[in-house]
């Protein structure tokens, strides 16, 4: 029997990717165009170590909204994935910010449509909504008050304790600042699919092959991940942690592995131990941050996209909640 195959497109509608000459020095043009451009590289701790050792800041979320509000820089070169990069454009709305790949979004960002938020959101009149930084600007502008791993504890506290909550969109991290604060909130069921990828079970077997080992985690790991951790916090707070207990030698780092390279540099001769996901990989890797590349870094900078742009009337209503963030610290 013969099968009839459909013909694909020739292509997807999807740029042609220039294709760098391998001798460029890509190391110098960055540096080059960085000047030239009067360019502020801001990169998360989930890109390559290549990339964090050129960025002129390299930080978690908060940190990196707060350089990106702090910067005089003319452009802005954000290596991490849209939603951080959407967040400088909107404490920005005067300068260019680019982005290595447009495509490196956030399963949490996307997973959460403004359409439906808002359609959830109609069963909790008179709750103040909290989103995390991982959410779209549509997102932010229906929020009341942003935050990300590192003041998640501190932004709920701050609300009075009389008032409601819905927390969107990580049920983890949510879960995680319910216990700490002893606040109740309406949980959006959002999660990270990395994150999610670690289990107790594969973490009880680490365990035993490290027992002198600390397991350090991320909030967005699952309640039982979380259970287990001798310290949970924000990509920042993993790496002080690393770096200064030291007590201990070894830890098991539950999040992206791109931590782990500020925890070799900050302490030569730690050794740090990825915890494996549940896909049999090697290493937990964040597909989407992982699309920036140093060749597409240089691109940006030297063609000035892809741009990242939010329109204004959104821009002006996710401003408010993100500023009241950066307000706490
Ligand atoms: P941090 O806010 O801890 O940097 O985390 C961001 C993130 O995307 C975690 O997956
Ligand atoms: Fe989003 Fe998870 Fe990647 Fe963080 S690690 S950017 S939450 S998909």
């Amino acid at each position: 029997m013969s099968v009839s195959i459909p013909k694909m497109p020739l292509h997807l509608g999807m740029p042609e990717r220039e294709i760098i000459d391998p001798r460029l020095d890509l190391e110098a043009e960055i540096k080059r165009l960085r000047v030239e451009r009067k360019a502020i590289i801001l990169a998360h701790y989930y890109q390559d170590g290549e990339i964090q050792d050129i960025a002129d800041v390299v930080g978690d979320s908060l940190a990196l909204a707060q350089r990106a509000r702090a910067t005089d820089a003319e452009v802005i070169a954000f290596c991490g994935v849209h939603f951080m990069a959407e967040t400088a454009k909107i404490l920005n709305m005067d300068k260019i910010v680019v982005m290595p790949d447009s495509d490196a979004g956030c399963s949490l960002a996307d997973r959460c449509p403004p359409d439906q938020f808002s359609e959830w959101l109609l069963q909790y009149p008179d709750h103040v909504v909290v989103s995390y930084i991982n959410t779209s600007a549509s997102i932010k502008a229906l929020s009341d008050i942003i935050c990300t791993s590192t003041n998640a504890v501190r932004v709920v506290e701050s609300i009075p304790a009389d008032r409601k909550i819905v927390f969107a969109p990580d049920r983890h991290l949510g879960r995680w600042v319910m216990k700490q604060t002893g606040r109740e909130m309406a949980l959006w069921p959002g999660f990270c699919v990395v994150h999610e990828q670690f289990t107790a079970r594969k973490l009880i077997k680490l365990r035993r092959e490290y027992p002198e080992a600390e397991l350090v985690a991320h909030p967005e790991c699952e309640q039982s991940v979380l259970d287990m951790a001798d310290y949970i916090g924000s990509t920042n707070q993993l790496i002080e942690y690393v770096v200064n207990t030291k007590s201990v030698d070894e830890f098991i780092v539950a999040t992206e592995m791109g931590v782990m390279h500020q925890m070799r540099k900050r302490r030569p001769g730690v050794r740090v131990i990825g915890a494996e996901p549940a896909s049999g990989c090697e290493c937990a890797v964040c597909p989407y941050m992982r699309l920036n590349t140093m060749e597409k870094l240089y691109l940006a900078l030297r063609d000035l996209k892809p741009q990242v742009d939010v329109p204004a009337e959104i821009a002006a209503r996710a401003v408010l909640p993100v500023e009241r963030m950066l307000a706490l610290g």
